[in-house]
């Protein structure tokens, strides 16, 4: 879907993207993550043309980015920033139907599809559609970026830390969407973020970034399990890969079909890290599972969780 094909980038003789390659398949959630300054953003912006590259070649669905007039690259593609970016003299209504009406869609289409956005984002249409983005909150303000990104469907999605302004649980909620989302739909999505939880839990696959390089690229059970050097293993924080690795696996794959715990029950969809914290808050070594009816599964031994990762 998105191929970068030895990407260099320079600023003023800099060189602040060297020998870029990077294949992102259709339906892929790949996530670009590295300390400040590491290239995300510049990354991230050469694919809708908002940079231009100066070196390599970056193809989407398999055509030279330069041969898309770039409007038709951002119809198709849909942009939340890092600085929320919305236009200060547009309502909430009209920032989010910015790309729909140069589509040309008919009013009334516009405004259900506002509605039906606001709503996926927690933000009642009624009190906020009108309002001018000084009205709003950080976080209110960063989740009509959101909005105004999926408003079009478009085909790709390029999120550049959109969740970064949102305190804990809001995120935990917006990551959840993002999720159902991708699972839904199957657009493609490159997310840029500074937070490796953030990462483990969003992407099929992180690509890290280290002074405008790719330092690995890999499902997040790869880069836990074989960090590639140094560099990886503090940046995913090395003391705590294993509490890492247990967070990208659910209680449903290691249950055991045995009625001996007792107690509330756990879901069979919460990670193996949250039976893990369960288990020592209780003071138990083992946990009831229950599926999303809340029927009995099993239970959840503590000896389990330290079993292979494959
Ligand atoms: N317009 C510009 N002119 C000159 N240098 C720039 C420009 N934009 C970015 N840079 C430099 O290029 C490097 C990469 O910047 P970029 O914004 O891509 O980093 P980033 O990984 O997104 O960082 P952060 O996590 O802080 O957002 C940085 O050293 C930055 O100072
Ligand atoms: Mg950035």
């Amino acid at each position: 879907m998105i191929d970068f094909e030895h990407v260099g980038k320079t600023y003023g003789g800099w060189q602040a993207i060297e020998d870029l390659s990077l294949s992102i398949a259709e339906g892929e959630f790949c996530v670009l993550i590295g300390p400040s300054g590491s290239g995300k953003t510049t990354t991230l912006k050469m694919i809708n043309r908002l940079i231009e590259h100066d070196s390599g070649r970056i193809l989407f669905a398999g055509a030279e980015i330069r041969s898309f007039k770039p409007e038709e690259l951002r119809r198709r593609m849909g942009y939340a920033i890092q600085s929320i970016g919305l236009f200060p003299h547009w309502t909430v209504e009209e920032n989010i139907g910015t790309v729909p009406s140069l589509l040309k869609w008919p009013k009334a289409k516009i405004r259900d599809r506002v509605t039906e956005l606001l709503e996926l984002l927690n933000l009642d249409p009624a009190q906020y559609r009108d309002r001018y983005p000084h009205h709003l909150s950080g976080g209110q303000q960063q989740r009509i970026g959101v909005a105004r990104a999926l408003a079009a469907d478009p085909d790709v999605l390029l999120m550049d830390e959109p969740f970064g302004a949102l305190d804990p649980v809001t995120r935990d909620t917006l990551q959840l969407e993002m999720l159902r989302i991708h699972k839904a739909s199957g657009k493609t999505i490159v997310l840029v973020t500074h937070d490796i939880d953030e990462a483990i839990r969003l992407g099929s696959r992180i690509v890290i970034l280290d002074g405008g390089r790719i330092v690995q690229s890999g499902s997040p059970r790869d880069i836990l399990a074989r960090p590639a050097n140094d560099f990886v293993s503090d940046f995913v924080g090395r003391e705590d890969i294993g509490i890492k690795l247990l967070s990208i696996e659910t209680v449903s794959s290691r249950v055991r079909r045995d009625g001996s715990a007792s107690g509330e029950p756990i879901a069979a969809t919460a990670t193996l890290r949250n039976a893990l914290s369960t288990l020592v808050a209780r003071g138990v070594d083992s946990l009831p599972v229950a599926d999303s009816d809340g029927s009995p599964l099993g239970a959840i031994h503590l000896a389990d969780l330290v079993g292979p990762h494959p």
